[in-house]
């Protein structure tokens, strides 16, 4: 089968004094969803931003979907859901939030306007569409921009810490929407049983390589 995202001796360091990836490897097909811990800097979120091309590998290889992932160009078939939803919100309400991605793609209106619908379903934002999303409580704009990543329909989905800042009650409902969710992808997170509940397969990222985590 072939891989949705595939990396291959992947090496990265922001100054060469500090190397950060050391040769990591990694594989995700359809129905994986791999989580990934690992100590703070230990270069987690650098990942995340070369498989989006958003930084170079220095050596290796990265491919989503079949095509090699190059910096700076804009990977529809990739989603990302950041850090931190504030840096993704740019939308005046909720709704025009959502629809900007799909807009982007060329969708024409009628089916952008039911990817959105669908999207803020799926997140149950629904209630939200007509809100300011820089109003929003964290647990809210971390669902809106969730939503904004699915109105895209990305085939392979990459989370960076989406429990951070969420309440229990909030992570349960993140908790609920991922187990319904299938779309493959990555999920950075320090919250071991969390990945347990949503994740076919947990990994640590040591020494700028990804090992299997003993449980
Ligand atoms: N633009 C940059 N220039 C130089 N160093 C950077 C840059 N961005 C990150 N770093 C450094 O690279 C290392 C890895 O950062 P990264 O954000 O990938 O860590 P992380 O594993 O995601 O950590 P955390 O769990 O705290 O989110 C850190 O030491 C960080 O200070
Ligand atoms: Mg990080």
């Amino acid at each position: 089968m072939a891989a949705l995202l595939e990396i291959r001796n992947l090496h990265f360091a922001y100054t060469a004094a500090e190397p950060l990836l050391q040769g990591l490897n990694l594989q995700i097909t359809a129905g994986d969803r791999l989580g990934i811990i690992g100590d703070n800097g230990c270069g987690k979120t650098t990942l995340l931003l070369l498989c989006a091309g958003v930084l170079s590998p220095q050596q290796g290889s990265i491919h989503c979907c079949g095509h090699p992932v190059v910096a700076g160009q804009f990977q529809p078939q990739l989603g990302v859901v950041l850090q931190n939803p504030a840096d993704q919100l740019i939308g005046a309400t909720v709704a025009e939030d959502v629809a900007f991605g799909p807009q982007n793609l060329g969708v024409p209106p009628a089916a952008v306007h039911r990817q959105v619908a669908e999207a803020l379903a799926a997140t149950q934002t629904t209630h939200l569409a007509q809100r300011v999303p820089h109003q929003l409580s964290g647990g809210e704009k971390r669902m809106v921009a969730i939503a904004g990543i699915l109105a895209m329909r990305p085939h392979v989905i990459l989370y960076d810490e989406p429990t951070a800042f969420l309440d229990r009650r909030s992570c349960q409902a993140l908790t609920a929407f991922l187990q319904q969710n299938e779309t493959p992808g990555m999920i950075i997170s320090h919250d071991v049983p969390f990945l347990q509940s949503v994740c076919t397969q947990i990994m640590a990222l040591e020494a700028g390589q990804l090992r299997p985590l003993a449980l």
